[in-house]
C-alpha cells in the first residue's frame, strides 16, 4: 500500500530573479526512498530544502506552491519551523559539522530536544552511529574534534547525527558522494535499512546507487520535473526522450 508523505502542488522556487524549480507537482511515498536525479543546476538541493523550509534561510528566496507533509501545509503560519525541522531531517552535500568534539556533534541536538539524560543519549549516540557504520571508527575519541576526522568519517558522522534527532522524512544530498565504496555500501544498507522507518529522499548523481536503493525515481531537468515513476520502470522503459537521453548519457 502507497501513502502519500509529502505532497507538493505547482512549487516554484526564485531566488531574487533565478527561477529555480517551475511548477512542480509530486506526491512523495511514506516508507519508501525516492531519489531525485538530473544535471548540476537542474534544483535538486533546492526542492529537497523547500521540504523543511531551509530555503528561507538564503535572502532573495520566494516560492509560490504548496508543500504537505501529512496533509498539512508546512508554510502556514502557525507551524513552528524548529519542530518541522526536527520531523524533517537533513544531510547535506558537503559535511557541516561544528568545530567541536564528536560527541558534542552528536549531543547537540537531542540535548535540544529535551532529553536530558546522559544515558539516554549516550545509548542513541552510540545506536545512531553503528546504524551509520561509523561507530568503530570514533568510540574510542569522541573528545577529538570533529573536523580532524576524513571527508567520509565527517560525512558519515552527519548521518548519525541527523538521526539522533529521530526523524520522520530524511533528506539526502548526495550522501555518498565522498565516500569509499565500503562505505558507500554501508550507507546503501542503511538507507534501506532506514526506510522502515522513515521517508527517505535521496538527490544521487550516481545512476547505478538511484537504481539500487530507491523505490521511486524523479528526474528533474532545468527546474521542472520531467519524469517520475517506479524506479524500475524509469530506468528500463523511461517515458519520456529526456529521461531517456540522460540516463544514457547524452547529455547532462
Ligand atoms: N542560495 C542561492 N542563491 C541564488 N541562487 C541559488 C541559490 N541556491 C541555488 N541557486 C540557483 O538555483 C538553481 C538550482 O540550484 P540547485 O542547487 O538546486 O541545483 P542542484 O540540482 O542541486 O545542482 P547540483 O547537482 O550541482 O548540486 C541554480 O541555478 C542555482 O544557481
Ligand atoms: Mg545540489
Amino acid at each position: 500500500m502507497r501513502k502519500v508523505k509529502i505532497k507538493v502542488n505547482e512549487l516554484s522556487v526564485f531566488f531574487n530573479f533565478l527561477q529555480a524549480l517551475n511548477r512542480v507537482s509530486i506526491e512523495i511515498y511514506g516508507n519508501k526512498v525516492t531519489a531525485i536525479i538530473g544535471p548540476s543546476g537542474c534544483g535538486k538541493t533546492s526542492f529537497l530544502r523547500t521540504i523543511n523550509r531551509m530555503n528561507e534561510l538564503i535572502i532573495g528566496f520566494r516560492k509560490k506552491g504548496e508543500v504537505l507533509i501529512d496533509n498539512i501545509n508546512i508554510y502556514n503560519n502557525n507551524i513552528d519551523v524548529v519542530n518541522l525541522r526536527r520531523l524533517v531531517g537533513m544531510v547535506f552535500q558537503s559535511s557541516n559539522l561544528f568545530p567541536k568534539s564528536i560527541y558534542e556533534n552528536l549531543a547537540f541536538a537531542p540535548k535540544i530536544h529535551g532529553i536530558k539524560d546522559q544515558k539516554i543519549i549516550d545509548e542513541l549516540i552510540e545506536e545512531t552511529c553503528t546504524k551509520a557504520a561509523i561507530w568503530e571508527e570514533i568510540k574510542d575519541r569522541l573528545e577529538v574534534n570533529a573536523l580532524t576526522l576524513s571527508a567520509g568519517q565527517q560525512q558519515r558522522l552527519c548521518i548519525a547525527r541527523a538521526l539522533t534527532i529521530q526523524p520522520d522524512i530524511l533528506l539526502m544530498d548526495e550522501p555518498a558522494s565522498m565516500l569509499d565504496p565500503i562505505s558507500t555500501a554501508k550507507i546503501e544498507e542503511l538507507i534501506f535499512d532506514l526506510k522502515k522507518k522513515y521517508t527517505i529522499i535521496v538527490v544521487t548523481h550516481n545512476m547505478q546507487q538511484a537504481a539500487r536503493i530507491s523505490d521511486f525515481t524523479a528526474f528533474f531537468y532545468l527546474g521542472q520535473l520531467v519524469e517520475y515513476d517506479k524506479t524500475t520502470k524509469l530506468f528500463t522503459n523511461p517515458s519520456n526522450k529526456q529521461t531517456e537521453d540522460y540516463l544514457t548519457g547524452r547529455f547532462g
